[in-house]
């Protein structure tokens, strides 16, 4: 089989290390890809947004399998577009990532059916968000947290967990009056504030049936003890102490296989990898949000710990034959921790060179997946903010964090941060267990 991916980051570079390690493959390509990812597939200059110039690519080479991993391009219809000229590719319908693409969207139909969330108001305008505000704090303290999210798609930056009503109003301003995000901010949800440990519950399916992928969790924030901005991700890990068997299959059937229903009632089945961010709270677990598609760092460590096949995973859900591809994952736990640019989520310098690549030989216990690198007169250098994301695998959850780190070690370029302590959580709940 032919192959391409679609996307350019620590995600693609996971999935197509796993896609190359099937028999079934014979060529994979990378629109765009990056210097690692070059290794295992031929690169193209073509913008995953670029759907076109993908469709025209796929066809005049045959492609028999298109696997997309941002979200941008599916809210934007790739799978449409390739359907429609009769081509396969595994993914969301448009329609179906409306589920990411407008929160409120999500809110409703969470609401219909019955899907535990926060609850909600969804506000079209600053003064109907100031009312609802002032509303929320006349019958709260002052100082109760409360959640506003930009409707549209806002690279992650879209939510702001205010801790006050000053913070809820100034985000509220920043979003609706300031437009900081664009049209994203012409809606907003205000939400109620969660507490609790949140994890990462993917699974694949064909609109039908579903297969659940090892839960992770998640390290959002750039500094260590869970502090300062939101990022697309600083690390991850799996297993989760926290979420426990019980907890696994609450998010399955309360959340994942209710929301694939939902939507199959709506008329247009969903295909491909659903993501439910949880939070478990004392009341049960809750949906923080969908994603529809795999989550970055996440996949850099469920696909290490995946023992089977994906591409009969992949093509089941193109098909409806899900149910009878084979699953199996290894015992082991993964970790996998990323190297940013200095100044990121802020702004910072691009084009420095990476050293040490040649030192981590990809093994049983530690895989080095590329986030934002190229190749510049015959060096790997930085391209973006995640550069490099490394995973440790292990017989435990400590063994994976010490050969992610191990790693690292190795690793260098100009202005290179990351987070110490991924994973702390996990070791933190097995000490006290
Ligand atoms: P989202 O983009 O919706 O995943 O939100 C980004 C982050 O904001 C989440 O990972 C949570 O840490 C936080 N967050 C979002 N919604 C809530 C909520 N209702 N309660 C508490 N935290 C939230
Ligand atoms: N790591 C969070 C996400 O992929 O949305």
């Amino acid at each position: 089989m032919r192959i391409l991916v679609v996307g350019g980051g620590g995600r693609e570079h996971a999935l197509v290390w796993k896609i190359a390690q099937s028999p079934l493959v014979e060529k994979i390509y990378c629109a765009p890809g990056n210097a690692g990812i070059a290794q295992l597939a031929e690169c193209l200059p073509i913008k995953p947004t670029d759907l076109t110039a993908l469709a025209e690519f796929a066809e005049a080479n045959a492609i028999d399998l298109t696997v997309v991993g941002p979200e941008a391009p599916l809210t934007a219809g790739i799978v449409d577009f390739f359907e429609g000229r009769g081509m396969r590719i595994v993914g969301p319908s448009a329609s179906c990532a409306r589920i990411e693409g407008s929160k409120i969207f999500a809110k409703r139909l969470m609401k219909t059916y019955g899907i535990p969330t926060a609850d909600f108001w969804e506000c079209d305008s600053l003064e109907e968000g100031v009312t609802h505000l002032n509303a929320y704090y006349a019958a709260h303290s002052h100082t109760t947290p409360i959640v506003i999210k930009a409707d549209g798609l806002a690279a992650g930056k879209g939510v702001t967990v205010a801790q006050n009503r000053e913070e809820a109003l100034a985000a509220l301003h920043t979003m609706m009056g300031e437009k900081v995000f664009g049209d994203a901010g012409s809606r907003v949800v205000i939400e109620e504030c969660l507490f609790g440990e949140e994890a990462s519950i993917i699974a694949i399916t064909d609109g039908y049936d579903l297969v659940p992928l090892a839960p992770t969790q998640d390290h959002k924030r750039i500094g260590e003890g869970d502090t300062g901005p939101n990022t697309g991700g600083m690390g991850a890990y799996s297993p989760v102490p926290a979420v426990s068997e019980a907890v696994a299959e609450e998010a399955i059937e309360q959340i994942l296989r209710p929301a694939i229903r939902a939507i199959a009632d709506l008329g247009i089945p969903y295909r491909g990898f659903l993501y439910a961010g949880i939070m478990i709270t004392e009341e049960g677990v809750k949906t923080i949000e969908f994603n529809c598609r795999l989550g970055d760092p996440e996949t850099q460590v469920i696909l290490p710990l995946l023992a089977s096949d994906i591409v009969p995973l992949l093509l089941g859900a193109t098909d409806c034959t899900l149910a009878q591809a084979p699953v199996e994952w290894h015992e082991y736990a993964a970790t996998t921790v990323v190297a940013a640019s200095g100044g990121y989520p802020g702004s910072f310098e691009t084009g420095k060179e990476i050293k040490g690549l040649d030192k981590v030989v990809n093994s049983r216990e530690c895989v080095v997946f590329h986030a934002a690198t190229t190749l510049q007169d015959g060096k790997t250098v930085t391209s973006g903010g995640r550069v490099l994301c490394v995973t440790g695998i292990g017989s435990t959850v400590m063994d994976s964090v010490a050969n992610a780190y191990i790693g690292l070690s190795n690793l260098e370029f100009e202005g290179m941060y990351y987070r110490k302590d991924i994973a702390t959580r996990a070791l933190r709940h097995l000490s006290l267990d």
